[in-house]
C-alpha cells in the first residue's frame, strides 16, 4: 500500500516507520525538507510536502496537531484518511476542539477513520505490538467500509488487530475516551485497571 503521512514528528516516526517497516511504500511530508529527509531516511521512506503526502497513494494519515489538521488536508474528496489526531488541553486534559474527525470529513469530503490516537506515541514505537499475549486493539469509527477496510489492513499490517467500533459519529467518543484516559494516566492512575474483563 502508498501511504502518505503529512508530519515529520513522533507519530510519522512511529506509524510511518512500522508500515514501512511491513514493506508499504511511505512518504514523509513535512512543512521542513531537512526534517522529512532525515525522517524519510531514518524509516525508509521518501519524503516530501504535506501537499505531497495528502496526494500520494491510498491512504493518508494525518500526523500533525488537530487544530491545524483540516488545513493541512485541504480538499480531498474520496480520500482515504486516517485521523489519529488529539485535541487535548494540556492539564485540563478536555477537549480543546470536538468532533475533530466529522469536522474534518465534512471539510475535506475526504472517507475518514478515527484510528491510532489511543496509545501513545512510544507504543507505537515498541518492538511487539502484543501484549499479554494478544494484539493490541486499534479502535476505529468511520462511515466507508471500503476505507475501513484500508485502514483495519493497516493495523493488521503492524500486528494488531482492528476494532470497529461505529461510524464516524462514534468519534467524538474516542477522541473524549483518550482525553479522559491521558488525564487519569498522567494522574498516575492505572488506565488498564479500568477495564477489566467480566470472565
Ligand atoms: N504523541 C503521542 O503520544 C500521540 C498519540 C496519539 C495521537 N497523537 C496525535 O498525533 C498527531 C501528531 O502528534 P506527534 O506526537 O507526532 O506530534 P509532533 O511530534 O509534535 O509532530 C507534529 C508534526 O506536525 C507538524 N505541523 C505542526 N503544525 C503544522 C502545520 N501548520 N502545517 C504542517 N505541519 C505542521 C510539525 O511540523 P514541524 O516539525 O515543522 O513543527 C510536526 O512534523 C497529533 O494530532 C497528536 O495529538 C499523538
Amino acid at each position: 500500500m502508498r501511504i502518505g503521512v503529512p508530519g515529520s514528528g513522533g507519530m510519522a516516526d512511529a506509524l510511518g516507520g512500522r508500515w514501512s517497516g511491513a514493506g508499504h511504500e511511505v512518504l514523509i511530508g513535512g512543512r521542513s525538507r531537512e526534517r522529512s529527509e532525515a525522517l524519510a531516511t531514518k524509516v525508509g521512506a521518501v519524503a516530501g510536502t504535506p501537499e505531497d503526502a495528502v496526494a500520494f497513494g491510498d491512504a493518508v494519515l494525518l500526523a500533525v496537531p488537530a487544530a491545524v489538521a483540516a488545513e493541512v488536508l485541504g480538499q480531498a474528496p474520496g480520500r482515504v484518511v486516517v485521523d489519529c489526531t488529539n485535541s487535548v488541553v494540556p492539564g485540563r486534559f478536555v477537549l480543546d476542539e470536538p468532533r475533530v474527525a466529522a469536522r474534518l470529513a465534512e471539510a475535506s469530503g475526504a472517507h475518514v477513520v478515527k484510528a491510532f490516537n489511543l496509545c501513545h506515541v512510544d507504543v507505537w514505537r515498541r518492538p511487539s505490538l502484543a501484549f499479554e499475549g494478544r494484539p493490541l486493539g486499534v479502535p476505529m469509527c468511520g462511515d466507508s467500509a471500503d476505507a475501513l477496510e484500508v485502514v483495519g489492513e493497516l493495523a493488521r499490517s503492524t500486528g494488531c488487530v482492528p476494532v470497529h467500533a461505529g461510524l464516524l459519529e462514534r468519534a467524538e467518543l474516542l477522541e473524549a475516551t483518550t482525553a479522559f484516559a491521558i488525564g487519569l494516566w498522567i494522574g498516575g492512575a492505572d488506565v488498564r485497571a479500568v477495564f477489566p474483563t467480566t470472565v
